[in-house]
């Protein structure tokens, strides 16, 4: 299994594809930038740095699969105008699902996004 895993440490917005194949799918936990988003009510998602529109722009060169970790308070509506904002003319599904801790608490929620996981 070894052979096949590949560890490439550096900033993800530099990224270039080194494989010389398309890249199946890319799996983002990006920084929330603290705790503090838990006393707030609504995960703002402008306030991520680095830039959450580059983070969304980036993936999608590298992939038509994306999945994202996110606060389980992102505004869903502020992603979508992100997503509409970024690719105007794409169309995407969005799966959402809960991540949820030992606790029963909700951690965050997982976004899929693109092809692979139009499953309906
Ligand atoms: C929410 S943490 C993710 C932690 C990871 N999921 C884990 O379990 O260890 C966000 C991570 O993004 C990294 N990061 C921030 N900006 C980055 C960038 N431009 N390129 C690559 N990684 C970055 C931070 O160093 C941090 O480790």
């Amino acid at each position: 299994m070894k052979e096949k895993i590949r560890f490439i440490n550096n900033d993800f917005l530099e990224f270039k594809n080194p494989f010389g194949e398309n890249i199946d799918l890319v799996f983002l936990s990006p920084p929330w930038g603290g705790s503090s988003y838990l006393s707030e009510g609504v995960y703002d998602l402008s306030k991520m740095k680095p830039d959450f529109k580059r983070i969304l722009k980036k993936s999608f060169e590298i992939s038509k699969n994306v999945i994202l970790f996110l606060p389980r308070s992102t505004d869903l509506n502020q992603l979508c105008d992100y997503i509409d904002t970024v690719f105007p003319s794409k169309s995407t599904y969005l799966t959402v699902e809960s991540v949820i801790y030992e606790t029963s608490s909700i951690l965050g929620i997982i976004i899929y996004m693109g092809p692979l996981f139009m499953v309906f």
